[in-house]
């Protein structure tokens, strides 16, 4: 079974308390955090403090996804705060194999993503320092677009690959995910959705994903 990981990015941020706990409530497996820093993508969200105060209310693990410039800075606050999952990106840093190997030697899964027009061979060296892999199917940035489909190749080949090299990282899906995309995406193992969950039923929403 799918595990599903609601983006709070399309949340009620008046009320966060209240949406992390319903959202959990509803069945969600984890909760996806996206992290803009205005220069990796052209919208800013939230920072640390914010992660330390959701996981205080949170009651699933955080799938932390860095859309940020020289993570290498950050990222031993992004753990501080409580990241279960954090992500970063292939494009974001010149140390993605030295930052996995980081990221776990704290004890939290190291997750790697990439922008939809980096090829998907660009990862493979990283692969074995992977608990999860991000396919992003929309441009990083903003909640709400449409899903794009030339993205699904790079799905098939990550469960392939996975079999092939015996690895075992996660391969989680985000950007446009709905009960429409839900038919595509039978090779990913979490899916990432903020606008179809938070603007819906969330418990009807979530169950239609799985
Ligand atoms: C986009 C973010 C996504 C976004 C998904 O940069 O990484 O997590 O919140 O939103 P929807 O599900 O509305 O496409
Ligand atoms: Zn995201």
């Amino acid at each position: 079974m799918k595990k599903i990981s609601p983006s709070l990015l399309a949340a009620d941020f008046a009320n966060i308390e209240r949406e992390v706990k319903k959202v959990a409530e509803a069945g969600a497996d984890f909760l996806h955090l996206d992290i803009m820093d205005g220069h990796f993508v052209p919208n800013l969200t939230f920072g640390p403090p914010i992660v330390a105060a959701i996981k205080k209310v949170s009651t699933i693990p955080l799938d932390v996804h860095l859309m940020i410039e020289k993570p290498e800075k950050y990222v031993d606050e992004f753990i501080a705060a409580g990241s279960d999952y954090l992500t970063i990106h292939v494009e974001s840093t010149e140390q993605t194999a030295e930052l996995l190997k980081h990221i776990r030697a704290k004890g939290v899964k190291s997750g790697l993503t990439l922008r939809p027009r980096t090829p998907i061979e660009s990862i493979k060296e990283f692969l074995p320092l992977c608990d999860l892999v991000l396919v992003m199917t929309v441009e990083p940035g903003f909640g709400g677009q449409s899903f794009m489909m030339d993205q699904l190749s790079k799905i098939d080949w990550l469960k392939s690959h996975r079999q092939q090299a015996d690895l075992n990282y996660l391969i989680e899906v985000d950007g446009g995910v709905s009960n429409k995309t839900r038919p595509y995406l039978d090779n990913a193992d979490v899916l990432v959705a903020g606008t179809y969950v938070f603007k819906n039923d969330y418990t009807l929403a979530i169950q239609s994903l799985r």
